[in-house]
Order: C-alpha cells, then structure tokens, then sequence
C-alpha cells in the first residue's frame, strides 16, 4: 500500500480525502461516520455567529451529471457548535476537523474566528464565496481581492490557528484574488465553493428552486476546480483543499496533480454514499500501486513541472 498520509498546516491527515462543508457536517455523529467510511478529515457545515434559517423547500434538484443548490446555509449558530457538536467531536476525535465560519461583515468574521478558536478545531477555513450570501456591497467577499484580504487580515488577528479561505470560482482571476488573502496572512486555501447555476422546470415554466438560482457542484464542475487549484498553487504555492466534482480516486490524483494537498467532497455523497470516502481511498491506492508511487506527496502538483 502506497503512503497515503499528508501534512496540511502542520496537522497530519490519514489520507488525503475530506468531507466538503455542508454535506452531513451538522453533528459531531454524522462528521465522526464519514471518517470511520474511510475520510482523512472532516469539515463542518458553515458555522455563522448566530442562527441561519436558509432559503425555502425545493432546496436541492440533481441529475447525473450535477447537483443545483440554494439550502442558503441554514446554521444553528456559534452557540451550538461551542456546546455540541465540537465537544462531542473532540472527545474521542477520529481524524482533524476544520471549521467552517461565515458571516455577513467583517466584524463578525473576527469575533466568529475567536469564539470557533475556543473550540480547538484543527484548522479554520473561511467561507467567503458562498454565492447564495451576499455582503455590502452585493456580491460574497471573494470576488474582489481587497474585501477577501480585509476578511482574512481581521480572521488572522483573531486567531492562532491555521487560517485556510474557500475561494469562489465565479471571477475573472482566481489567482489573484489567492495572491491578496496570501499576502493578508492566508495559511491556505479551498477551492471551489460552488459555481452559479438555474434550471427551469419546462411543465410549470418555473426555476426549479424557490431562491431561483443556487450553487453547481458534483461530476460536471470538476474542469473549473481543477483550473482554480492549479492557478491558486501558481500564484501561492500555498497548501489547497481541492474541491469540486470529484467522486473517484482518480479524480483525487487529478487534482491533486494541480496543485491540491488535501481533497474535499461534498457532492459524491449523493451519488456514492458516505461509504464512497473508503472506495474513492481504495482507488487512489489502486492508482499508486500501478504507476510506483510509493508516497502521495510525490504528486502534489506535478502537472507544474
Ligand atoms: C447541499 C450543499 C450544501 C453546501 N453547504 C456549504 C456550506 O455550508 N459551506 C461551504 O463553504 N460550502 C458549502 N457547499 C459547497 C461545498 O462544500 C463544495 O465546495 C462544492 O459543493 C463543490 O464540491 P462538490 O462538487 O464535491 O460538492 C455546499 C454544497 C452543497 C452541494
């Protein structure tokens, strides 16, 4: 068996998979199942200040090749999280867990990133690209480099954590906007949060979602995540979360050839189960062993030389 284990900010995972935020990340059982299903880590649904009520039913709507989002990060707030699910999670911890904030101003991104601190999760990451929340200005933090280096510069104040921020893909030079949060103290990052997405029912001449549009995730997005990690790790060389359609081990593989050290999934939930976390493990072993890859951090990106 290949080595599989990889160093992220100084905390070791088992293998490189993680489960992506907002999928069966709510309570510590659910997030301590997916690791004994094979995960390396797991990341928390996206955890706000206070609580989140999110958009109205029909939320979801999938077909084989994608999935339509628009939950709008329902939370239940810091202060579930300070009393449950962590406590619970950290008492006979499986694997790290990184924590998922978010917030509608920046002010509240700090005093969100001292309270999750208390919590001793492994690492924080950022979310500033959710494309169902939107901030002052109209659009999430990571669209513009300036508003998502001010979130991390205030994030990186309050906390001594690794600081990791999830990168949206839907702007004009991703690399960029990596580059900025980098130079504001950035320890890494995740990329992608979802892309922009509607689907119209043609019998009622509706959008299928009640919020209208939502976020595109699963099988047909992965070309965008790969493209993001591999100009993020460009313009960084900083360790990344690549996250985005991918469902098999050699999707893994893929991405992490462009640049990615760990590797999220949040979509292949629906299509393989929790259990897909071990299968996915099992194929990417499976690769290693047919091309002589002996430690998985060979490959980290490799498709740069
Ligand atoms: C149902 C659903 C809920 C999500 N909720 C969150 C969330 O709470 N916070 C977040 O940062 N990303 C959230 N995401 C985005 C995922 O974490 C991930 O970045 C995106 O779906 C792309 O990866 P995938 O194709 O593996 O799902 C959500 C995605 C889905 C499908």
């Amino acid at each position: 068996m290949a080595n599989l284990e990889v160093d992220f900010c100084g905390v070791k995972f088992r293998n490189p998979t993680v489960l992506a935020s907002g999928i069966l990340g709510v309570t510590a059982s659910s997030l301590r199942n997916v690791v004994r299903k094979g995960a390396g880590g797991v990341t928390t649904k996206s955890i706000w200040l206070h609580e989140n009520i999110g958009h109205k039913n029909p939320t979801m709507f999938g077909t084989e090749h994608y999935f339509l989002n628009a939950v709008g990060l329902s939370d239940a707030g810091m202060e579930k999280a300070a009393s449950e699910t962590f406590p619970e999670y950290n008492k006979r911890k499986p694997a790290p867990i990184i924590a998922n904030i978010v917030a509608g101003s920046i002010d509240d991104f700090g005093k969100l990133a001292e309270e999750i601190s208390k919590c001793e999760p492994d690492i924080i990451e950022v979310n500033i690209a959710c494309p169902n929340v939107e901030d002052a200005h109209g659009k999430p933090f990571a669209c513009v480099a300036g508003d998502a280096a001010h979130v991390t510069r205030v994030v990186r104040a309050h906390t001594k954590k690794p600081v990791i921020i999830k990168l949206t893909p839907n702007v004009y030079n991703i690399g960029e906007i990596a580059k900025a949060c980098a130079d504001a103290g950035a320890d890494g990052f995740c990329a992608i949060n979802t892309l922009y997405g509607m689907g119209i029912d043609i019998n009622v001449r509706r959008p299928v979602l009640t919020n209208k549009s939502g976020g595109l995730s699963g099988p047909g997005i992965k070309p965008s995540a790969v493209k993001a990690v591999y100009d993020v790790y460009k313009a960084t060389k900083l360790p990344i979360v690549g996250t985005g359609g991918i469902m098999t081990g050699e999707d893994v593989i893929e991405i992490m050839m462009a640049g990615a050290r760990l590797v999220g999934m949040g979509t292949m939930v629906y299509y393989r189960g929790a259990a897909g976390f071990g299968k996915v493990v099992k194929e990417m072993d499976a690769w290693c062993e047919r091309n002589g890859v002996k430690n998985v951090e060979e490959i980290i990106g490799a498709a740069h030389s």
